[in-house]
């Protein structure tokens, strides 16, 4: 489908009904973005909350069901989308879930099934959209990584090692998109409050929140601010970046 370049730019957002992922959307579409969140079809509750949750969106935000973990599922989606709705310029990989638990009673399923969405999604999606960004000149992605990804966390040896990977595979992807005005960044929330970081342990999680420098958890709004400016059309020179928003937890050079 061809668009004026005036027309609004489209943007996929992967996990748009989750915690962070919503956000990204409502942030996007109030930057005049055509949104579209992706997420299960399963998630009833979750497609019903967010509803209410957009309709304080003036944008534009449509849902559109996908399991990033299936690499034809990801493929039909866009072929859908660019039919439907236009060209994918910006995508956001927000989809990620935690199966945390020691090493030593870590089973394959708990370590495949999170590479399936935290890892595979990312390879999943980027890949059927990378070359029409190339070809048109535009992209810009953001792949969420996570704190954890660069400090490790107990519990969490699969999810640190997908988080890790989604920012070698960002830059990886940066250098290859670099001269075809497409850019690949990470952002690496630290604890936000969402009902991922809700679902860890009461008193583990009153801990991290005191080793917390702005003394709170993140918002998804915090993380957000980072996505918006991230894949503004002026932020083509920011790219195999990562953008940490952890409220100090973690602070490197
Ligand atoms: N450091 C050192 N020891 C620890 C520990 C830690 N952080 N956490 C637990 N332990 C100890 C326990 O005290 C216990 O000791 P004993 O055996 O002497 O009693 C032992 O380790 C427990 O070990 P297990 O092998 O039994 O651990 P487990 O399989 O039950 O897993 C856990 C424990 C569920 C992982 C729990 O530690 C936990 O939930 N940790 C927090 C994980 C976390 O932060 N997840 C983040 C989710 S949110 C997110 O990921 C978003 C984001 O990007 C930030």
């Amino acid at each position: 489908m061809s668009r004026s370049p005036s027309a609004s730019r489209v943007a996929l957002v992967t996990g748009g009904i989750g915690g962070i992922g919503s956000e990204v959307c409502l942030q996007l579409a109030l930057t005049g973005r055509t949104v579209i969140a992706v997420d299960l079809a399963t998630r009833s509750d979750r497609i019903e909350a967010f509803r209410e949750h957009i309709a304080a969106s003036k944008g534009a935000i449509r849902f559109e069901p996908c399991d990033v973990s299936d690499f034809k599922a990801c493929g039909s989606l866009i072929e859908h989308i660019e039919h439907n709705i236009g060209h994918v310029d910006i995508l956001v990989n927000a989809a990620g879930i935690t199966r945390d638990t020691s090493l030593r009673k870590m089973d394959p399923q708990h370590w495949h099934e999170l590479m399936r969405v935290n890892l595979d999604g990312v390879f999943n999606t980027c890949r059927h959209v990378v070359e029409g960004m190339t070809a048109r000149g535009f992209g810009r992605i953001v792949n969420l990584s996570s704190v954890n990804g660069q400090t490790g966390q107990f519990g969490q040896t699969n999810y640190s090692a997908a988080k890790a990977g989604v920012h070698g595979f960002s830059m990886a992807l940066a250098r290859e998109t670099a001269r075809k005005g497409v850019t690949v960044n990470t952002v690496s929330p630290g604890y936000c409050d969402t009902p991922m970081v809700a679902a860890v342990p009461q008193e583990i999680r009153q801990q991290i929140i005191s080793d917390i420098p702005v003394g709170r958890l993140g918002t998804p709004a915090d993380i957000a601010r980072a996505v918006v400016f991230l894949t503004a059309d002026d932020a083509g020179y920011i790219t195999g970046a990562n953008l940490p928003v952890n409220g100090g937890y973690f602070m490197s050079f």
